[in-house]
């Protein structure tokens, strides 16, 4: 959550900070604030609401020319979106800006520690007293900011990414972090802070990772890092693979249009290179041994949220195809309730953006218990695949609309990947049975963008339907998590009340919601060899139009089966069943987008959401 940026250089650091902000503001978007360092004078202005109030408030006063500044996009967590919350905090003194990602989780007592002090805070919020802390330990370490943020770290529970400024020496931009995000840019003369890399991927592409517990000092001519204590640390470079243009919108009027369109290409990234010339899979970032991998006895899968999802679909391929149990586990729920892993379970942890506080945090606790952990993830260099034991990157592209799209699309395919990677070493499946779904995978890029050509038809229907009180999902194996992923998408989209059920659940309960004129999305599975999971979703549908249900039916193409049951029919190629869900979820997403749409909402920054939920 929150968006952090640092710039010390060349250019007018107002200019780059925002432009930085702009692009980080689906990290948290309900207020934004900016300070500029200059030899003796700290200029700060901030502003409750989107990032777009900032700029006009920034517009009407008269900014200092600094090259030196940092930059914050807030989700609130402590104290409500009020001018007076938003970051940057400054410290007593007026000396020190901070702006912060995380939870400080001793703040209550560094803030009554303060106030002791006869030291007023002016927020609500844990970051302002690591302003104080800051502000107060600069002059008892020669004015080192470095050092004063070290020896603030060490004092502070939880998780936090600080960045700060001082007026005093403004040639210096320094950053912390734990278990938060933070990554460090590097170009000629110049260096910046933040988030992640789409903040300055205008500027450069040459980034560093940074590691757990580690302070980082960036300025003109160079970056230092050390660990809390001011012992040197390693750090990782890397080059960001993608350049500005991916995380701009391209024509489309919504960021969230634009990555459903990119879900081909993403599909296909994530395949390619990853089969060699005998048609064997090649997962050269799975660094587990295939040993180990034949020793597992168990897999677990935890994620949160889409990437829940994505786990729930790939648990009935992985389960088939290699004949290992697999839980697919909510991350937030996961290490509360003694889970039984073990150096014999495989956790694979599913993250688009790699920094999932939940995520983290249960994987964390399963490399404790002495588990393997494979990590899925789109973001290179985040915390989530730092601390892996192996990779498997899915190559999406940046997502930044807050509704996840490609990257569920490309969550399934990896996870697909590495079951059948299982399956190849562990010999349940032989080389042409592998091949074979191999192929079948590939052919998935065009079929998505076969629906993607049709989609009109449930624009019109999401449209038709935009007054619905409630909507219901059903589906059956792969298509129950489809079922729940539209679900969720309507919810955060469109804020109605939607709920997923597996088909078969329906006598169980939830029937009895079903009124008069109710949508109720229905997912089908292929009719292929008549299968008898084909055969009970027909009836299902029956079932809930008989209670005057409005069916839309998510069907293969030519299953004449469902034609008379369904009020609204939308078309998708035939597929087999386990790849389904790669392309009954888009006519999903594009329901939901176009019902946000209809009813005026912001779609790419739904209301009390952030893309990436650092904070548990
Ligand atoms: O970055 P992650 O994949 O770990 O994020 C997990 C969820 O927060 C995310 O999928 C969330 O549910 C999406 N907003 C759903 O569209």
């Amino acid at each position: 959550m929150c968006g952090i940026v640092g710039y010390v250089g060349h250019r007018p650091a107002l200019d780059v900070v925002i432009a930085g902000l702009r692009r980080l503001e689906y990290r948290g978007y309900d207020s934004a604030g900016v300070a500029l360092a200059l030899p003796g004078e700290l200029w700060t202005e901030k502003r409750a609401g989107k990032l777009a109030n900032l700029e006009a408030a920034v517009a009407d006063s008269d900014p200092p020319p600094a090259t030196t500044g940092i930059g914050h996009t807030r989700w609130a967590t402590h104290g409500g979106p009020t001018d007076q919350n938003a970051h940057p905090h400054v410290s007593s003194d007026g000396a020190v800006a901070i702006i912060h990602n995380g939870i400080i989780e001793n703040f209550a007592e560094l803030r009554e520690e303060l106030a002791a002090l006869g030291i007023h805070l002016r927020s609500e919020t844990d970051t302002e007293v690591a302003a104080h802390l800051v502000g107060r330990e600069l002059p008892r370490c020669d004015g080192d900011l470095a050092e004063a943020m070290r020896r603030v770290c060490r004092r502070l529970n939880g998780a936090f990414t600080l960045v700060a400024v001082d007026s005093a020496r403004p040639d210096v931009v320094v950053g912390a972090r734990r278990n938060s995000p933070l990554v460090v840019g590097v170009g000629e003369g110049e260096a910046f802070l933040a988030s992640d890399v789409a903040a300055f991927i205008e500027f450069t592409r040459d980034a560093i990772e940074l590691g757990q517990d580690q302070v980082v000092e960036v300025r003109r001519s160079g970056v230092t890092v050390t660990d809390f204590d001011g012992q040197p640390a390693d750090v990782r470079p890397f080059t960001v693979d993608w350049d500005a243009s991916a995380a701009e919108k391209g024509g489309y009027d919504l960021f969230m249009l634009k990555e459903i369109a990119e879900q081909p290409k993403a599909v296909a990234d994530t395949l390619r290179g990853r089969i060699d010339r005998d048609g064997r899979l090649r997962l050269d970032d799975v660094r587990i041994p295939p040993s180990e991998l034949r020793e597992i006895d168990k897999i677990v899968v935890v994620a949160c949220g889409t990437a829940y999802h994505a786990g729930m679909v790939a648990k009935y391929a992985i389960e088939h195809w290699t004949r290992v149990p697999v839980e697919c586990e909510l991350a937030s729920e996961f290490r509360y309730r003694d889970p039984i892993v073990g150096p014999r379970t495989l956790v694979i942890a599913i993250s688009q953006s790699g920094e999932t506080m939940d995520t983290l945090m249960a994987m964390r606790y399963a490399r404790e218990q002495g588990a393997r952990v494979l990590a899925i993830c789109n973001t290179v260099g985040a915390t989530i695949p730092r601390e892996s034991d192996a990779v498997l990157y899915t190559y999406a592209g940046p997502e930044i609309a807050v509704a996840s799209t490609k990257a569920f699309l490309t969550q399934i395919v990896a996870a697909y990947l590495v079951g059948l990677y299982l399956a190849q070493v562990r010999g349940n499946k032989f080389g042409d049975e592998v091949r074979h779904i191999l192929d079948d995978l590939a052919e998935t890029p065009a079929k998505v963008d076969l629906v993607l050509d049709t989609v009109e038809g449930v624009r019109e229907i999401a449209r038709e339907l935009a007054d619905s009180p409630s909507v219901l999902f059903i589906g059956r194996h792969v298509g129950y998590p489809v079922a729940l992923e539209g679900a969720l998408k309507l919810k955060e989209l469109a804020y109605m009340h939607a709920e997923g059920f597996a088909a078969g659940e329906l006598k169980h309960g939830p029937i009895a919601l079903i009124e008069d004129g109710m949508p109720v999305v229905v997912v089908v599975p292929s009719p292929e060899g008549r299968s008898v999971l084909h055969d009970k979703i027909v009836s299902n549908i029956q079932e809930v139009r008989a209670r005057g249900a409005r069916t839309i039916v998510v069907a293969e193409e030519g299953d004449e089966a469902v034609i008379p049951y369904a009020d609204h029919i939308v078309w998708v190629p035939p597929c087999p069943t386990l790849l389904q869900p790669l392309v009954a979820t888009v006519p999903l997403q594009v329901f939901a987008c176009e019902m946000a749409t209809a009813k005026g909402h912001d779609v790419d920054q739904p209301r009390n959401l952030a893309k990436s939920v650092t904070v548990e």
